[in-house]
């Protein structure tokens, strides 16, 4: 190796209760100076904000990852290679992988993809063309299937997976309707990425107006967001409709989370609640990224990134307001060089 370097890592210092905040993380120093035969070292240039981070740090043992005090917290990086051993990765190279939040990763390339900027550039491969857009494209289109005869719900609308779903749904042709947490919000969904309505779920009478503007249809609900949002909805399932349990962020910090009381009205409406996990279309992949690289070209759809520079330490800041709904469309800490 030419150089050393001097990594940050962010850990998990305390559990959290309810959202998680800065004093639950610190800040971590290590010197690299070797890397092994066949590995790689990557400089951290986009760390991408994902909620389901927040299950993994639960005190608990119930879900199949977990992180455990004074362990480096997971997520998903994209960063430009600046050694390597590995014939298969080149000095400035970018890859995207789940290397944790780090400003350097070690990586023997297992588990890491190369990033094609002329399909889109670097931090795209975090949100749009990375796991929220292949998450949006395959539930909607291999699960959910919307056509122009059907009315679609997204709720979590502005997220990373949610922005990328309703326009989706849009290029099939449905009536696509979206919740999220305010009415600027609302109207970005509705002027930037043409969504048909769009509710803000902290409004007494949302659903209401959800239930008006769908007549007390809904043929798909891709949740994103769980809780009252996704209860309310089921009221208004259309027959043999679809339920698509993607994410379940308002229960993510719940220290008892909770399920909907609604279900009965998937019994008499023939309609079904259906899981999704992404990591079953690994190989599938370049297919859904081919089509999202044509159409972002063709200007069909936007891939909208929220995107906060800064050094590590703002990790945890961003990841608090990441709860706090302050991001349209994907969250990303870039680095400072
Ligand atoms: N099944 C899979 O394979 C898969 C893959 C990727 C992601 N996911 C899941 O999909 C969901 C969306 O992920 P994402 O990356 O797109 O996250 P995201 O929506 O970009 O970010 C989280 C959003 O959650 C909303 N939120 C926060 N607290 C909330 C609350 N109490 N009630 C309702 N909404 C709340 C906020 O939006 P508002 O301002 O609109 O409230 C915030 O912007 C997550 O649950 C994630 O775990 C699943």
């Amino acid at each position: 190796m030419k150089n050393s370097y001097i990594n940050e890592k962010v850990v998990l210092s305390k559990y959290p209760s309810g959202i998680a905040k800065k004093e639950n993380f610190s800040v971590i120093k290590e010197d690299i100076n070797n890397i092994s035969k066949n590995d790689l070292l990557i400089k951290t240039k986009f760390i991408g904000l994902d909620a389901a981070l927040r299950l993994l740090i639960r005190d608990s043992d119930e879900f199949l990852f977990r992180v455990k005090e004074n362990d480096i917290l997971h997520g998903n990086i994209v960063g430009e290679v600046v050694e390597s051993n590995n014939s298969d990765f080149q000095i400035g190279d970018y890859v995207v992988g789940s290397l944790g939040i780090q400003t350097y990763a070690i990586s023997d390339g297992n588990g890491i993809e190369k990033v094609d900027v002329n399909f889109a550039p670097p931090e795209y491969w975090l949100g749009g063309m990375g796991i929220p857009g292949l998450t949006a494209y395959y539930a909607l289109l291999d699960i959910c299937k919307p056509t122009v005869d059907k009315n679609v719900l997204i709720t979590g609308a502005a997220g990373a997976v949610g922005s990328i779903a309703g326009q989706i749904a849009k290029i099939c042709g449905s009536k696509v309707f979206g919740t999220t947490s305010s009415q600027e919000k609302c109207n970005w969904l509705i002027n930037e990425l043409g969504y048909d309505y769009a509710f803000n779920y902290n409004d007494n009478d949302w659903f209401l107006k959800l239930k008006d503007a769908s007549e007390g249809k809904l043929d798909i609900i891709f949740d994103n967001s769980g809780g009252e949002v996704m209860n309310q909805s089921l009221k208004i399932i259309g027959m043999n409709g679809i339920v698509l349990l993607c994410g379940s962020t308002s229960q993510y910090y719940e220290d008892e989370m909770k399920g909907p009381s609604n279900y009965i009205w998937l019994g008499t409406m023939r309609a079904r609640l259906q899981g999704f996990v992404i990591f079953d279309y690994e190989n599938r992949y370049n297919e859904a990224r081919l089509n999202l690289a044509k159409w972002l070209k063709e200007d069909k759809i936007k891939m909208p990134n929220y995107i906060i520079q800064s050094s590590i330490d703002s990790f945890p800041s961003a990841f608090e307001d990441l709860f706090s709904g302050k991001n349209f469309g994907k969250m990303i800490l870039k680095l400072n060089d």
